[in-house]
């Protein structure tokens, strides 16, 4: 069924857990992830969009991910991931997405919290929460990259108190060393700055970047008030890694059934590894 709101979130964060946000592209991810979640017993976001709409098209990939939602029987929230543009954050919303991020990290300040301050007016219309960024990630949504990011790009933690309390934005993803996609060396994250910047805002923070981190970073920033955790090139990985070990099987008979259900499997499987090491529990920090 849908998950509504931030209180998942905030839940989450209360008991040093975080719900994840997983990015599908296709059929296969989609029901990977929602298998996971049932699974798990756990709530999870669905981040269908907008990079994954250039591949599946928006109108299928909106519609797929929201009928997944709202007939699985754990808690899913569906999400646009990244969008810096309203009108597809108001297509979303109209279809019925949960919340949506919108993306104005690459603007100067006062225009990332014009952009916000509107996204938070549309999606209140529609009873989604939003999330916003400050500060800037190296790294790419799709594509691995050994990029590490610069100083400059972190979120100031004044200004992030100056950004949530101007725009209402509902939660705030941050820039503390998170890298997107894997990364040569291990990212280590500035922990204090995320410390002072989880006193400083009252929402829930997001992080971004996920995979590949060590996971004693990760339980770092889930004890400093980070709630959401973004999870994307694992479960790409898992996939095609699935998908190549099963071509030669596949292949002969053209089985593709065969080869698509190894790849939802895979991400089944990555997923279900994520939502364990975004938990406090022992098993948990293993690794
Ligand atoms: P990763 O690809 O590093 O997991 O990042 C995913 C992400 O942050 C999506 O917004």
């Amino acid at each position: 069924m849908l998950l509504h709101g931030t209180e998942a979130l905030k839940q989450a964060a209360h008991t040093g857990h975080a719900v994840p946000g997983f990015v599908a592209y296709n059929l296969e991810t989609v029901s990977g992830i929602t298998a996971a979640a049932e699974a798990a017993g756990r709530p999870v976001l669905v981040q269908a969009g907008s990079s994954p709409f250039k591949h599946a098209g928006r109108r299928a990939l909106m519609r797929l991910a929201l009928d997944a939602a709202e007939h699985s029987g754990a808690l899913i929230g569906v999400h646009l991931d990244h969008s810096r543009d309203l009108h597809e954050i108001t297509v979303c919303l109209e279809a019925g997405y949960t919340s949506v991020m919108v993306d104005g990290s690459h603007l100067p300040f006062a225009e990332n919290i014009a952009l916000t301050k509107e996204a938070v007016r549309r999606a209140r219309d529609h009873g989604a929460w939003v999330e916003a960024e400050l500060g800037a990630l190296e790294g790419d949504e799709d594509v691995s990259t050994d990029a590490v990011a610069e100083t400059a790009s972190l979120t100031d933690p004044r200004q992030a108190a100056e950004f949530v309390e101007a725009t209402g934005v509902d939660a705030l993803a941050v820039a503390v060393g998170n890298v997107h996609g894997f990364t040569k060396d291990p990212v280590r994250l500035d922990l204090e700055r995320l410390a002072l910047i989880h006193e400083a805002v009252p929402v829930p923070l997001v992080l971004h970047g996920a995979s590949g981190l060590p996971v004693g970073q990760l339980h770092g920033a889930l004890a400093r008030g980070v709630a959401k955790v973004n999870v994307n090139a694992e479960l790409r990985r898992a996939y095609l890694e699935a998908v190549r070990t099963a071509l030669p099987a596949a292949l002969p008979g053209s089985d593709a059934v065969s080869l698509w259900a190894a790849g939802r499997d895979a991400v089944r499987d990555a997923a279900l590894e994520v939502i364990s090491r975004l938990s406090p529990s022992p098993e948990g920090r293993a690794g």
